[in-house]
């Protein structure tokens, strides 16, 4: 790439050339959100994937997010700017050891995390994001056998807000389990006016912690709409863009992790780049290609997620 081209320019010439539609996610890096045509969290990025005329899903995000946009739009063209972008929550499911993990739980409906492999949600009942995820284990009948995975830490906070005894898989996010107790209630004591604000992703004793839980969307829409100035903030660092540009005068703070490092950014999220997301554009690769039968299996939870969902 010549160093004197003007990216947001270019991206938004293919954009119009091409049909595409960019859409990115919260963790992303600002200046791919500021270029985005729709930022949101993973229940809005499929609903917007379904329903979208573009010819082409350029998806800001990781591997299984732009995976979930083919299943359900299978004829558009889905590009992800790095391939090498996964998910180490869903890295933690492998297909083979969950079948076993089913085959030891008959009888159980299973209800998966959006973060997993097209694989894993060929293998459930529904799918659900960590919006919907309450509401989706409520919309089945009390005395349902339920497993629930991957996400050890959401399982368990889901199980908890409905009552419900649910077999958890055990996987958890790098980036969700980084978050240091001690050191959040230090900052909290430094800082009495703020509220912790905490992703279901997070380890149980932070999510004890905290003020308000809930998903990327629901943690942005509480700093909107609270009363309160100053927020200490459990999810990944991305997510800062959007709240702080809601609200310019409102004071945002990472929550500090466990070793030493300054911020708590998602290695794979920050894969992609304004330089990788034009050439994925320009050359219309890497794309996303999956195999016919294993779309038609993993579309049918995702849909019953959006229809409860709707
Ligand atoms: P949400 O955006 O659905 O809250 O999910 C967070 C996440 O971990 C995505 O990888
Ligand atoms: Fe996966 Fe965690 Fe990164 Fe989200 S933040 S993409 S769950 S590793």
């Amino acid at each position: 790439i010549d160093p004197g081209m003007d990216l947001f320019a270019e991206i938004e010439r293919l954009k119009k050339e091409k049909n595409a539609i960019i859409l990115a996610h919260y963790y992303q890096d600002a200046d791919i959100q500021d270029i985005a045509d729709y930022i949101g969290d993973s229940l809005g990025l499929s609903q917007e994937a379904a329903k979208t005329g573009a010819d082409v899903i350029v998806f800001a995000g990781v591997h299984f997010m732009a995976e979930t946009a083919k299943i359900l739009s299978p004829q558009k063209k889905v590009l992800l700017p790095d391939l090498k972008a996964g998910c180490s929550l869903a890295d933690t499911c492998p297909p083979d050891q969950f079948k076993v993990f089913k085959e030891q739980h008959p009888g159980h409906t299973v209800i998966m995390y959006v973060n997993s492999t097209a694989e894993i949600k060929a293998m459930s009942d529904i799918v659900c994001t960590s919006t919907n995820a309450v509401a989706i284990v409520e919309s089945l009948p009390k005395d349902e056998k339920i497993i629930f995975g991957p996400d050890k830490n959401l399982g368990r906070y889901v199980a908890k807000k409905t009552g419900r005894d649910l077999v958890l898989w055990d996987g958890a996010c790098m980036v969700h389990e980084i978050f240091s107790r001690e050191k959040i209630v230090k900052l909290k004591n430094r800082y009495p006016q703020a509220k912790l604000i905490a992703h279901p992703e997070c380890e149980e004793p932070i999510l004890k912690e905290a003020d308000y839980i809930g998903s990327t969307t629901g943690l942005l829409k509480y700093t909107i709409s609270s009363p309160d100035n100053e927020f200490i903030v459990a999810t990944e660092s991305g997510i800062l863009h959007q709240m702080q540009k809601a609200s310019p005068h409102k004071t945002f703070i990472p929550a500090p992790p466990d070793n030493n490092c300054a911020c708590n950014d998602c290695p794979h999220m920050k894969r992609n780049t304004l330089e990788k997301l034009y050439l994925c554009m320009e050359y219309e690769q890497p794309k996303i290609l999956l195999p016919e039968a294993l779309m038609d299996q993993a579309r049918k939870p995702i849909e019953r997620m959006l229809e409860i969902s709707a």
